[in-house]
């Protein structure tokens, strides 16, 4: 084992050494050192049959993963080996679909991908905000297009839907079994009364390869892109993509926490029409109250003059109340994901008895590091003992 997981526990290597040298001391571009982290786990999944490779990543698997029946469930008749996964936007490509796994997320959500490839918003447009552990981003959905995600998947798991090599090994390890969802946006290029179309153009070239499907209408970095959680704008996009979904993949719908009650609650009646199986709450804030960090040292501008979405701890308690709403709304019928500041295991618990039946994580892992999963999922598992609780299931909703 490279590091076992008492050692993870006794000397944080990431937040002691790591996070200080590329945070502060290389003063790393945020998008520059995640273009690097991406590129070294994208090269690992492809060359993942190398034997060194294989044994490192199955190194990883022992040190990150932590398998335990109490935290497994069925969602939308997809097993989960435990609760918490990989938020969209830090794999938009896909390139590193194989690899999430072995950091111990229970399932990982690929994109936001579009129909056409696009550059996104010009740098610099991610930044770190230290001072509230939290990130501020417009990047605008750059990616390479649905057609590239849609050859890339084929690249990596051709060969396990052909049935020519076994899905545990191709993970590398036991944090099985692994779904994987993939998040759809619309091109900027096109227009919005077109978004129908476009959105049912990626899920087309991509409806194989994802497990479950999040049509996001919450980015706040493509203009005009919130509109479309109206009911009027909504309705044809998800008519228009439930007829397109005839292997009935679960779709579900990721909303923004700036929206006011009864935006929600239409948002939730249109869902119900249009059998979504669940609901993503939430993508990032365009709020910028409370924060600790007035000016963006990079840019030099008061944070209130940059444009772009806050994640992390500024964006955890509207974003539970947002899962408590949803919760309470649809009598506890329709799941949630919960997302917004999980840095520790009471964030991770509060979104779980607020009703998410599952949970992800972006700017936590970035500033915990890769062992922060486990710790997570050994926090919950304790809550889970602490209340003579014997399953994960029992705890959504709870309201504690
Ligand atoms: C995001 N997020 C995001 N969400 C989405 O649906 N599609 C995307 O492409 C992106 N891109 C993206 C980039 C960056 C740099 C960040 C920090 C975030 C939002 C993300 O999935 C999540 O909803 C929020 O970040 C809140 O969770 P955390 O970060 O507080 O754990």
């Amino acid at each position: 084992m490279l590091v076992n997981a008492d050692s993870i526990e006794a000397v944080n290597i990431y937040q002691s050494i790591v996070r200080p040298v590329l945070f502060t001391g290389l003063k790393a571009d945020p998008e520059w050192l995640h273009q690097q982290t991406l590129s070294a786990l994208g090269w690992l999944d492809q060359t993942h049959r190398q034997p060194a490779v294989h044994w490192l990543q199955a190194q990883l698997a022992a040190t990150y993963c932590l398998t335990d029946d109490r935290l497994a469930q069925s969602v939308w008749g997809l097993s989960f080996s435990n609760p918490i996964g990989l938020a969209a936007g830090f794999d938009k490509d896909g390139v590193a679909s194989g690899v999430w796994s072995s950091f111990g997320f229970g399932f990982a959500e690929l994109g936001t991908v579009t129909f056409s490839a696009q550059p996104g918003n010009p740098p610099p447009r991610l930044f770190r905000l230290p001072l509230d552990h939290a990130a501020l981003n417009r990047m605008g959905f750059n990616n390479q297009g649905a057609a590239m995600m849609a050859a890339v998947l084929q690249q990596r798991w051709g060969a396990v839907r052909r049935k020519e090599e076994p899905e545990a090994t191709r993970h590398q390890n036991s944090c099985l079994p692994f779904p994987i969802g993939i998040n759809l946006g619309k091109s900027k290029m096109t227009p919005l009364e077109e978004a129908a179309a476009d959105y049912v153009g990626s899920f087309q070239l991509l409806k194989d390869w994802g497990d479950y499907f999040v049509v996001n209408v919450s980015s706040p970095n493509t203009p005009g892109l919130r509109s479309l959680q109206a009911a009027d704008q909504l309705n044809p996009i998800l008519a228009a993509l439930q007829a397109e979904n005839t292997g009935q993949k679960p779709l579900l719908i990721k909303i923004a926490p700036d929206l006011e009650w009864d935006a929600i609650a239409s948002i939730l009646e249109t869902a119900q029409k249009h059998k979504l199986a669940g609901i993503i709450a939430t993508n990032t804030t365009i709020r910028r109250e409370g924060l600790s960090t007035k000016v963006i040292a990079s840019t030099g501008k008061a944070v209130q003059e940059e444009a772009g979405g806050i994640s992390g701890a500024p964006l955890r308690q509207r974003s539970t109340e947002v899962i408590r709403f949803i919760w309470k709304e649809t009598h506890g019928q329709l799941p949630i994901v919960g997302v917004g500041g999980i840095f520790t295991p009471d964030d991770a618990w509060e979104k779980i008895t607020a009703g998410a039946s599952l949970v992800q994580v972006y700017t936590g892992w970035i500033y915990e590091g890769p062992g922060m999963v486990r710790r997570l999922l050994e926090g919950v598992l304790q809550k889970l003992d602490e209340r003579g609780l014997t399953s994960l299931s029992q705890a959504i909703g709870l309201n504690e």
